[in-house]
């Protein structure tokens, strides 16, 4: 199996820190026990990560400090790599975990701030647990390792590492959209958090949109960083030192999804699920219970399928299997009454003998059940309203061995763009578009589906987890180029640069902006009275 650290050229192991472990422990009656955590970041590092050797550090998703170790030692054991665990406390996990991560920066990274509670406390105990994380790294940590952080919960533990003498090269993978400087601008803590982030050696984004996003925000918030455009990936200089920034989207092992799906007793699954619905059109999907999947959005969608094609009842059956979430916070409660209430109206309004339009299952299926249902769908329906990636889509169509299926994907999650040339593209908040979308993919002929899906298996297959964890570690500078004090930007003329300063001869300006090759560029400014004006080219020419 190959080395993908090695083949990036990392001297030492790379230690994966992520808020969650890839398991979890729950307490049970016969006492606790080890699950698999659920989401996509686990279940993508975790598939990336088989067989390369490292360490993740992690919250093994419970507050009890009891029968952890050995609990994770055995998990540690059918792996290649260990598994270390950050203990959080109640108060920790409901300030840190379920306040500031999931009740201001989801929210706020997903486009809405409406939905976010910006408790001055939740700030306090984020900084608290990133310096755990951060502490916990330290003590594990070599100088030849590599330290790559996941997520939006830990966005402050660079800063942390490095204060507790960490000198690892370090990388940040944000597996969530960023939003853009008008939303972005509303989070009180916003400049301590670009700063901190700034920390980082690289930071990976899910698409150019996302990185885009960030750099925006660099312009408008933090005007002393300087953003040297590149290609395939930017630097920016801020406090002396670099930080590479690049797009990376997500994969799945394909080959292994593939090769599972493929096996005689998922066959046999799927065919039964098929048999029991008699032959109907299954559309399905598949999600954790949030908001930013467009849940209730999906079931009105569908149920104006219904009213608008008569013909279509009896005939279509929508299975919608969601994975419990976050059900300690508000947000997610309310939305847990609203699917079910909007479940049981569609229902209520057209279940014939014989025919029940919506299958509701509120569980996590088991890796087999999963691809039995992905097999069995002649529709895959993944309408997120905002989605970093959005790992159901990519795994669909892996399991699609028989290229029968047809993807039906949110213009506004990562995923959207990357198989547009396969999939039919809606916007979640249009349910006419998705209903005529769900119509078309009920009429689509045979070879059409099978031409669409077999172009997504092979944009699937080639942009694979393995790919994406290679792209990153490559990404990333080495150790010795990092952390320079002086790191001024090369005067370079193949690169576009932009930065932010104030300039002497426009009092107030706070934007200079310098494009093209330096003997090329137009310096221009806004001055009191907001006019953009020209203050010079290079050749002195104002
Ligand atoms: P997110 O990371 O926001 O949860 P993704 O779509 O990227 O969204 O990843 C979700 C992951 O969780 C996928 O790997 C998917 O297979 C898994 N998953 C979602 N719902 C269920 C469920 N009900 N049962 C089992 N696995 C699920
Ligand atoms: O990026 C998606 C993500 O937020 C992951 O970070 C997380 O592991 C997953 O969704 C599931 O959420 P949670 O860890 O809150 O259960």
């Amino acid at each position: 199996m190959t080395d993908l650290a090695t083949m990036a050229e990392v001297k030492g192991r790379v230690i994966n820190v992520s808020n969650r472990l890839p398991v979890l422990i729950r307490k049970h009656a016969g006492g606790p026990r080890v699950e698999r955590s659920s989401g996509g970041l686990a279940t993508a590092l975790e598939a990336g990560w088989r067989h390369q050797r490292g360490v993740w550090i992690g919250w093994a998703g419970t507050s009890s400090t009891q029968h952890i170790e050995p609990l994770l030692l055995k998990a540690s054991q059918s792996r290649s790599y260990t598994l270390k665990s950050v203990s959080l406390t109640e108060d920790e996990i409901a300030k840190f975990y379920a306040g500031f991560a999931n009740e201001i920066i989801w929210p706020l990274f997903h486009d809405m701030p409406s939905r976010c509670n910006f408790e001055p406390e939740y700030w306090e105990v984020y900084q608290r647990v990133n310096r755990k994380f951060g502490k916990a790294v330290s003590e594990t940590a070599t100088d030849e390792d590599f330290v790559w952080v996941h997520d939006y919960h830990l966005m402050l533990t660079a800063e942390a590492m490095r204060q507790a003498g960490v000198v690892a090269p370090m990388g940040f993978f944000l597996h969530t959209p960023f939003p853009g400087p008008d939303i972005f601008e509303k989070l009180p803590w916003k400049k301590p958090i670009l700063k901190a982030l700034l920390q980082f050696d690289a930071i990976g984004f899910q698409s150019l949109h996302d990185c885009t996003n960030f750099v925006g925000c660099l312009h408008r918030l933090l005007p002393e960083a300087v953003v040297e455009a590149g290609r395939p990936h930017h630097q920016v200089s801020f406090a002396g030192r670099r930080t590479v920034i690049g797009t990376f989207p997500i994969g799945i092992d394909f080959e292994e999804f593939t090769k599972q799906a493929a096996q005689p007793e998922i066959e046999a699954h799927s065919a039964e699920i098929r048999r029991r619905l008699s032959g109907d059109t299954l559309v399905l999907g598949v999600d954790r219970l949030d908001y930013t999947k467009g849940i209730p959005e999906r079931l009105k969608s569908f149920r104006l399928l219904l009213r608008k094609y008569p013909k279509q009842r009896g005939h279509i059956t929508l299975v919608q299997v969601v994975v419990p979430s976050r059900e300690e916070i508000p947000n997610y409660k309310h939305l847990r009454r609203e699917v079910e209430l909007l479940v049981s109206q569609i229902n209520g309004e057209f279940t014939q003998p014989g025919w029940v339009p919506v299958h509701y299952i509120h569980r996590n299926l088991g890796r087999e059940e999963l691809l039995a249902y992905y097999r069995a769908a002649d529709i895959g329906l993944v309408t997120p309203l905002k989605d970093g990636m959005n790992l159901v889509a990519k795994e669909f169509c892996a399991a699609q061995i028989d290229e029968r299926g047809v993807l039906i994907v949110s213009e506004f999650a990562g995923a959207g763009p990357e198989l547009r040339s396969g999939a039919i593209l809606v916007n979640p908040n249009d349910f006419t578009q998705v209903a005529e979308a769900l119509h078309e993919a009920t009429q689509m002929s045979a070879q059409e589906k099978r031409n669409r899906m077999s172009v997504l298996r092979d944009i699937v297959k080639e942009h694979n987890v393995q790919r994406w964890i290679r792209s990153f570690l490559l990404a990333v500078p080495s150790g010795d180029a990092v952390a320079s004090k002086d790191a001024a930007i090369p005067e370079s003329g193949s690169v576009v640069s932009f930065r932010h300063r104030r300039d002497p001869d426009m009092p107030g300006v706070a934007l200079i902006a310098t494009a093209l090759a330096p003997h090329d560029r137009p310096r221009f400014g806004i001055g009191r009275d907001a006019k953009l004006r020209v203050i010079s080219r290079a050749a002195g020419n104002d």
